[in-house]
Order: structure tokens, then sequence, then C-alpha cells
């Protein structure tokens, strides 16, 4: 069974990364599909996230990385997948996944979206506040991976 994990990932996080590897052990593939969405201007160019999330899965033989535009649902017929992986955090995270889940449930009948709960010591973590601490200089070491720590310092060192 093949699933899709959509998603930002402006950058990858170490919670997206145990989502990946959980849904690694679940599927027979998970293609984590990195949205180009023209209403946001992102941190980091596609190529940069496609090449951070390769890096951080490189260990993870059955995941791919791939882009995509449109509705996930679309995507998901494109590449035969029968699943959408979400990571919840808390009971915050709750009431737009749900909202997301059941609207594409109406568009898509035969997908069904998994939602994986976030391993506690990540339940606080996301892109956004991974791009705050890393723009006001505090470590980030613990949150992302070595080479989006790197990317990240580069980033904001001039400001
Ligand atoms: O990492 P994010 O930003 O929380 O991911 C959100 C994402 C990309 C999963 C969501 O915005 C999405 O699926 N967008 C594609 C458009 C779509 O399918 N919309 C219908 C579902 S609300």
């Amino acid at each position: 069974m093949i699933a899709i994990y959509p998603g930002s990932f402006d950058p990858i996080t170490l919670g997206h990364l145990d989502i990946i590897k959980r849904g690694s052990q679940l599927f027979d593939r998970v293609i984590v599909a990195v949205l180009k969405n023209p209403n946001k201007t992102p941190l980091f160019t596609m190529e940069e996230r496609l090449t951070q999330i390769s890096k951080a899965a490189q260990h993870l033989p059955n995941v791919e990385v791939d882009t995509f535009t449109g509705l996930t649902v679309t995507y998901a017929h494109l590449r035969q997948a029968k699943v959408l992986i979400r990571g919840l955090r808390a009971v915050s995270d709750f009431e737009m996944e749900l909202q997301m889940a059941h609207t594409n449930k109406t568009l898509a009948n035969d997908i069904e979206t998994v939602f994986l709960s976030t391993s506690n010591e990540y339940s606080f973590l996301s892109s956004s506040v991974v791009r705050e601490i890393a723009r006001f200089g505090g470590e980030i070491g613990h949150l992302v991976t070595a080479e989006v720590a790197i990317a990240l310092r580069q980033r904001f060192q001039n400001i």
C-alpha cells in the first residue's frame, strides 16, 4: 500500500522525520510530497527542500520525495496511493486536520487519512517555530537534521 505524506516542509523537522520513519514501517511505500504553493513565499526553495528531505530520509529505502501542485487527492490518485499521512501534535492541530481529512474524503472517497500522533518530544515542534528560533540565533540542533541546521544558520547569519 502506498501512502502520501503531504506538506510544506519549510524546512523538514525531526518531528516530520519521526512521522516519515514510522509511516515507512506501516506502508510499503511512503511518498513525501512537497506542495508547490503559489500563495506562500517559502524560506527554502523547492529544490532545497527536496534535497533536505531526501538526505534526511536516505536511510529509509521505501521513502520517496516528490513535489506536487493542486489537490493532494489528485496527486494521490496519480501515484495510486490509498492513504494520506498526517501528524497530530496536540488537540490544537485536530480541528484543522479533521476539516482537511473530511474535505479530502468528499473529494476522493477511496483515499483515507491516517493520523500518526507525533512523539512526545516533538509535540511542540513546527517548521515555523524552527524558522523563528533560527532567525533570532537560537539553538536548533535538537530540532532539525545537521544539514538543515547549517542551512538555517547560513540563511539568517546576516540578519
Ligand atoms: O505542512 P502543511 O503546510 O501543514 O501542509 C498542508 C497541506 C499541503 C497538506 C495542505 O495545504 C494541502 O493538502 N494542500 C493542497 C490543496 C488541497 O488538496 N486542498 C484540499 C484539502 S483542504
